[in-house]
């Protein structure tokens, strides 16, 4: 069944979508993108996907086309047209289409492209992944150093997951001056002698939304968190470890280049904080 999508103010069957050649995303990956997740048709954590998406456009200097209610009117119309009970919704904002290529900014009245779709996934909270955890390698991190935006560059990203599917594995972690930075498309955590261990917050990754809510409830459910680098080798010898991310929630990582994490199944901690967020999530979803 065709989708319907929006293109620059308009909704369109997803077959009659067009942007520009010129469009600096296709172009110079000059743009940034959000994924909201929908559960029972509705959406999680979008304040703070629109608060992160501000932050990336005042980072590449670019402006903000629609207000964080119009963002929500947009994504609500969307969710009904195409019936998602649960799934997410991809937005992308670039700089907009120029006359013609050129590594130089166009003027700033160049209109930015804007464009949302929805994606379908039933399992979403209850994913057989989640259930029997994940297994990733360790790949070494040579993305650019400014990792706290959420560009559409996504090259390395997805040879890293290529890279941990011809390892027969689910995902990558990138290693840089020998910590894990993140994983491909999500943030990543260790537990140790029932401390949650995660990367604190820097250029070095990016700033996950469903990072913020996971800690936030994970103290509130009197967990200890610190937050400062680790190592692969640290990760292989903790109790439990996991991911986060808008589309993964909490999910549980059960081998680590092989070598597998505490008991080998998704840990008691990490499932709790998977029911937790989903829980908390559910109810504030709007
Ligand atoms: N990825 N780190 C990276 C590199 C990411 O791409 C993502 C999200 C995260 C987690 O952020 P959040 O909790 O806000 O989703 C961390 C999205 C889901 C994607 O690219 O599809």
């Amino acid at each position: 069944m065709s989708r319907t999508v929006y293109v620059n103010g308009e909704y369109l069957p997803e077959e009659d979508a067009k942007i520009s050649i010129f469009d600096r995303g296709f172009l110079m990956a000059d743009g940034v993108y959000e994924v909201t997740s929908v559960l029972d048709g509705k959406l999680v954590d979008f304040d703070g996907h629109v608060k992160r998406l501000a932050r990336s456009l005042n980072e590449l200097g670019m402006g903000e086309p629609l207000t964080a209610d119009e963002l929500l009117e947009i994504h609500r119309k969307l969710v009904a047209e195409n019936e998602v009970i649960n799934g997410g919704v991809y937005l992308q904002i670039t700089r907009g289409a120029p006359a013609d290529r050129d590594f130089a900014f166009p003027p700033e009245d160049t209109p930015q492209t804007v464009v949302l779709f929805t994606q379908n996934k039933p399992d979403l909270a209850e994913s057989p992944a989640a259930a029997r955890g994940i297994k990733v390698i360790s790949i070494e991190d040579i993305r650019w150093g400014r990792r706290d935006i959420k560009t559409v560059q996504l090259l390395y990203p997805s040879m890293g997951k290529m890279m941990a599917k011809a390892a027969g594995c689910d995902d990558a972690w990138m290693v840089e001056d020998g910590a894990v930075t993140e994983g491909t498309s999500n943030n990543a955590y260790i537990i140790k002698d029932g401390k949650i261990i995660t990367r604190q917050l820097s250029n070095d990754i990016l700033h996950g939304i469903t990072r913020a809510a996971v800690l936030e409830f994970a103290r509130e459910a009197q967990m200890k968190v610190e937050e400062r680098p680790f190592t692969i080798e640290e990760a292989q010898q903790a109790d439990e470890a996991f991911i986060t991310s808008a589309t993964t929630f909490v999910t549980p990582v059960v081998e680590i280049d092989g070598v597998t994490v505490g008991a080998g199944e998704p840990g008691p901690a990490a499932k709790r904080l998977r029911e937790l967020y989903i829980e908390g999530s559910r109810a504030a979803a709007v």
